[in-house]
């Protein structure tokens, strides 16, 4: 067959080029988004980035050099496109591997013979996965950027970063996503930027969200191993529930004309929260329960709220973060029907949480570095 083909290499642009038994092109893609490290966990991460022209892509990494290989095959082919995202599993917890991401362009797709280009390489970089055994970890949390550029910039740019193992965002990063363009520009970007390469994103779905015509490719760009918004993972001493509190109003409310489903949604999700108070184990070993969540009253529940709140407080979490109101707000265990601190940041409040066996230590700036609140939570008696 290769004689043929070199024919029609010589009357087509195609060449043979890197040894390789199939036609190749001297063209090489651009990677022009990202990577960035998303849902982190102790086995795995999610690597996410963007080229642009079609290709099919793999992360190598490793602990020394990155020698493995990961991919994101799925039913038997390689996808191919603009948007990669590459779930790199079977990791050890708390290891730090060197990694790559890598792209080959394809340039024309057909039954035999598609025609291939040169691979795009990034710069080696490094994570760290999760790890339930670290005695002390720290995380920041941001909220309602709002599309804010600036300030989602300003704010990371206080973070110590050296002292951080991840970022949170609780939401609201967009008004309405107008475009899977946006999704990059509005908030991917900078925050590709502020994480450097090295450290991973523990996203948090807002209501803005919920809006716009890029709402429903969101997860294509932010996509979470458990296929939903609301997941849980573990980190040093602390056992982190994330939620997604959906909208804040009524599906049938009609500026969204009867396109959402947030009732049912909803409802999964607390049988989901419900299930998992009741029987994971880290609810009850670990020193320190931890939700994360965009809206701190649950969001609209259909007046189902107090469930929420019986599930938490049953749960015995520590520490609820969250967005929403744009207003900072420290609600004192029992001071309300929440049995934990309730914290609810602003948009321009930075929140830096260092947790230890014995204590969480909360403390929260504005952008300019002042101080807004600090407090420490210490572990409850048995
Ligand atoms: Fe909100």
């Amino acid at each position: 067959m290769r004689p043929t083909l070199c024919l029609l290499a010589v009357l087509s642009p195609c060449i043979w080029a890197q040894n390789e038994p199939f036609p190749v092109h001297e063209t090489r893609p651009l990677i022009v988004n990202g990577p960035y490290l998303l849902a982190p966990a102790e086995d795995s991460v999610t690597v996410v980035w963007m080229t642009d022209t079609p290709c099919h892509s793999k992360v190598l990494y490793g602990v020394e050099s990155p020698n493995r290989e990961a991919d994101h095959a799925e039913h038997g082919l390689l996808p191919i496109g603009l948007r990669h995202a590459v779930r790199v599993t079977g990791l050890e917890a708390g290891q730090t591997y060197r990694y790559r991401v890598v792209s080959t362009r394809v340039v024309k797709m057909k039954s035999y013979w598609p025609e291939m280009g040169l691979q795009a390489e990034s710069p080696i970089y490094s994570f760290t996965t999760l790890d339930r055994k670290k005695p002390a970890v720290s995380f920041s949390a941001i909220t309602d950027t709002h599309e804010d550029t600036a300030r989602l910039t300003g704010l990371t740019k206080r973070i110590d970063w050296a002292g951080t193992d991840f970022l949170v965002h609780l939401g609201d990063a967009f008004h309405g996503i107008e475009s899977e363009e946006a999704i990059w520009s509005k908030f991917l970007d900078p925050v590709t930027k502020a994480l450097a390469f090295i450290r991973p994103l523990l996203f948090v779905r807002g209501n803005h969200e919920a809006r716009g015509p890029g709402a429903r490719s969101l997860a294509d760009y932010v996509p979470l191993p458990e296929g939903r918004f609301y997941y849980a993972r573990d980190h040093g001493p602390v056992h982190f529930v994330v939620l997604d509190t959906g909208e804040d109003k009524d599906d049938s409310t009609n500026v969204y004309a009867r396109l959402n489903r947030f009732k049912s949604y909803r409802e999964e999700e607390l049988a989901w929260f419900d299930r998992h108070v009741r029987s994971e184990r880290r609810m009850t070993e670990a020193p320190f329960r931890v939700l994360l969540m965009h809206a701190p009253n649950w969001g609209w529940t259909d007046n189902q709220g107090a469930k929420w709140t019986e599930v938490a407080n049953r749960g015995k979490f520590d520490l609820a973060i969250s967005g929403h109101t744009h207003r900072f707000a420290h609600t004192l265990p029992g001071q309300k029907d929440n049995a934990y601190h309730q914290l609810v940041l602003g948009p321009e409040n930075l929140a830096r949480v260092d947790a230890s066996e014995g204590e969480l230590r909360v403390a929260v700036t504005t952008r300019e570095g002042e101080a807004v609140e600090s407090f420490t939570i210490a572990k409850r008696g048995p």
